[in-house]
């Protein structure tokens, strides 16, 4: 193996993929596959990442019905899973009735973390940091001139000592508001100029300088209202019984916020933004002081509406990165029509509330098999072999006969099959 891939980075795409071709035994059909060209061209693509042989094409769903501070929105969903996008749609009409969503956000301010290690006296090391503040915070932004004209740049700085079994370790932390950007870039570059200065003047040894994905100075909330006479009184305490229900049960609500970053992560994507930044960020806002807690809350107001409410970190940018670069990704941001990265993640925020909710209510009345049923249903007749109308007959039929499987599909579709040929051969 080590053969075949030997300087498989210096090669082309087209070589990349012969190699692979042969190492997997890929058919010509699969190869074909592999060049074949969408929205992102393989040229765009290889200079994205490196060792690219193809590209890996996502759905793109449109979630309309989001009024979000009076605002219309069409959200761009990309995600692999069936009845998302509908199920957050459906969620966000019914929040139309109380209003639709109310959303805030913190300044963009994200943390970066330089490590120093071997300092003698870390307590003093760190009042000496602090004395030179001004000096450092001056070094760090003179290296993003455009982000400082916009508003941005380092904010504070501040230290924090650690004991660790590896003796104790200063840690120095930026806060750098990084407007627009997501600021992984920002904020490590600074972290970087201004760790040799710390050394110096820490007497120790820099090892780590990088982001923090806990971004908690960089939050996005947002807040609906589902009217009791809209939802139904049912629904308003089938929802609160399961927010309790993942308020006290690790297990639940791991999967209750699974659910939320089902919405979260899919427009995260949509728009080129980091999603596994977001995702860490997201668990371990949840799990900030010690308990791993819903992200979401929910209550009835005087009136008896269900009140739901979220707040998570969102390091989101519309500047940089593959939101300026994907071609798709620079439609989705269109679609939305957000101007600025506090507007997109406030809005990504409703979309978990509201992804959320549609959970609950589903979860805690029908179940969620019913919405999903149809779409599985289409989806096990193409893993059967089916194409084009047998699809939605075979999914119909299953859906009608309340089977729904892989092996149903694999039947049906052997009897359509075989009746088309008997009609082909009787009209012959
Ligand atoms: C499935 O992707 C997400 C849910 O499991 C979320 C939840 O249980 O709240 C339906």
């Amino acid at each position: 193996m080590a053969d075949e891939f030997s300087g498989f980075y210096k090669k082309t795409v087209a070589e990349r993929q012969a190699i692979l071709k042969k190492h997997a035994g890929l058919s010509d059909d699969e190869e074909a596959l592999l060049k074949k060209e969408g929205p992102l061209s393989l040229e765009e693509a290889n200079r994205m990442l490196e060792n690219v042989v193809g590209t890996h094409p996502l759905p793109i769903g449109i979630a309309p019905n989001f009024l979000v501070n009076g605002k219309e929105y069409a959200v761009p969903m990309v995600l692999e899973e069936p009845s998302v996008v509908a199920a957050a749609s459906y969620a966000a009409k019914l929040a139309r009735e109380g209003g639709g969503f109310q959303t805030s956000s913190t300044e963009p301010v994200m943390i970066g973390q330089i490590q120093l290690v071997g300092v003698k006296n870390p307590e003093d090391a760190a009042k000496k940091i602090i004395s030179r503040k001004q000096g450092l915070i001056s070094m760090a932004n003179s290296q993003d001139a455009p982000l400082v004209k916009y508003g941005g740049g380092v904010k504070e700085i501040d230290c924090k000592v650690l004991d660790t079994p590896r003796g104790k370790m200063l840690i120095v932390y930026l806060h750098v508001d990084t407007r627009d950007a997501m600021g992984a870039n920002a904020v490590n570059t600074m972290a970087e100029t201004i760790a040799p200065t710390l050394e110096e003047l820490s007497g120790g040894k820099v090892r780590l300088r990088i982001i923090s994905n806990l971004a908690t100075e960089r939050l996005a909330r947002a807040k609906a209202t589902w009217k009791k006479d809209t939802i139904g009184a049912d629904v308003v305490e089938g929802v609160l019984d399961a927010y309790e229900f993942a308020a006290a049960d690790q297990y639940r609500c791991t999967t209750h916020n699974k659910g939320i970053m089902n919405g979260v992560d899919a427009v995260v994507l949509a728009t080129g933004n980091d999603f596994r930044a977001i995702e860490a960020g997201a668990h371990s806002y949840a799990a900030l002081g010690g308990r791993y807690k819903p992200l979401t809350k929910y209550y009835k107001n005087k009136d008896g509406d269900l009140v739901g409410e979220i707040e998570l970190p969102m390091a989101v940018g519309l500047v940089g990165g593959a939101t300026k670069t994907h071609p798709t990704a620079k439609i989705a941001v269109k679609i939305l029509g957000v101007k600025s990265a506090r507007e997109l993640g406030e809005v990504i925020a409703a979309v978990g509330l509201a992804q959320n909710f549609a959970a609950l209510r589903a979860l805690s009345t029908e179940g969620i098999q019913r919405g999903h049923l149809e779409l599985h249903a289409k989806n096990y007749a193409v893993m059967a072999g089916a194409s084009g109308e047998l699809i939605e007959l075979i999914a119909a039929n299953m859906i009608k006969e309340k089977k729904v499987n892989y092996t149903r599909a694999s039947e049906l579709l052997k009897e359509l099959l075989e009746e088309r040929n008997r009609k082909a051969a009787s009209e012959t």
